[in-house]
């Protein structure tokens, strides 16, 4: 059975009040549903503000709901105005950091050196951070995409502990937030390019098993047959993740 992971992006959206009342009533709903010995992982990247209120709500460890930050600042402590400590959300219960998403590479100039920088701090927390790679539409119109995934898991694989927990997010950057979904012949094949890479290249222990989720305007109504493709284990969603009932849906899609 593979392992699914469903992680929401809430980006820069909803307030603590709206946090604590979108968790409790998902949490109500999920414990509802029958998912039996299923292999299920879902994690919310909130907004910094808002995780004291997801603390709150999803304080159990034992629960398979859990979350984390959208970025965070790769020192760890020191004159930053303005950042996110990994070791906060660490305090907060959170467990996970997205790092590299095409929004900070694309709209704060994050490098692929400050990506992996901050992987290394989050893995050395104890926390999981999971990458974010993807072409940009010029970029696949060339042919360059597995050139450009591969500069970009390079980058981090190179410079963080392979033996401990990561996770990778493919996210085409033209198919976030603009309702074009990659095929799925293009997301298998990426995702396929991905496992082989994790395996052969990076000899990434229990690489088979190492989520590889897919993002980019996945909904409700296309996600039951993205997550049959064998290697995707889940998915990174943005829009479709602000509505209680429209990431249920997409994390329950691998039942359809
Ligand atoms: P989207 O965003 O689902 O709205 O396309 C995905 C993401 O940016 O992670």
């Amino acid at each position: 059975m593979k392992k699914l992971v469903f992680a929401a992006n809430w980006k820069l959206h909803k307030n603590p009040h709206e946090t604590r009342d979108f968790l409790n009533s998902f949490k109500q709903k999920i414990e509802n549903e029958n998912l039996g010995s299923q292999n299920l992982e879902i994690i919310y990247f909130i907004p910094a503000t808002n995780l004291e209120s997801a603390s709150q709500i999803l304080a159990s460890k034992q629960s398979n709901i859990r979350f984390g930050s959208q970025n965070c600042c790769a020192k760890a402590t020191g004159a930053f105005t303005g950042e996110i400590s990994a070791a906060t959300v660490k305090d907060l219960g959170g467990q996970y950091v997205l790092v590299g998403h095409s929004e900070r590479r694309t709209l704060f100039g994050e490098k692929d050196s400050l990506i992996a920088e901050k992987g290394v701090l989050v893995q050395g927390l104890g926390l999981t951070p999971m990458l974010c790679v993807g072409e940009s539409l010029a970029e696949r119109e060339q042919g360059q995409t597995e050139q450009v995934v591969l500069h970009q898991l390079e980058a981090f694989l190179t410079k963080i502990n392979l033996s401990f927990p990561f996770m990778i997010a493919y996210e085409p950057v033209w198919a976030i937030g603009t309702g074009k979904v990659a095929s799925l012949e293009q997301v298998d094949a990426v995702h396929n390019f991905i496992r082989k890479t994790l395996i052969e290249r990076f000899k990434v222990p229990n690489a088979e098993q190492l989520p590889i989720l897919y993002g980019g305007s996945v909904k409700a109504d296309n996600a039951s047959e993205l997550i049959r493709l064998k290697n995707v284990n889940g998915f990174l969603v943005g829009g479709a993740s602000l509505e209680v009932e429209s990431f249920l849906k997409i994390c329950l899609s691998f039942q359809v």
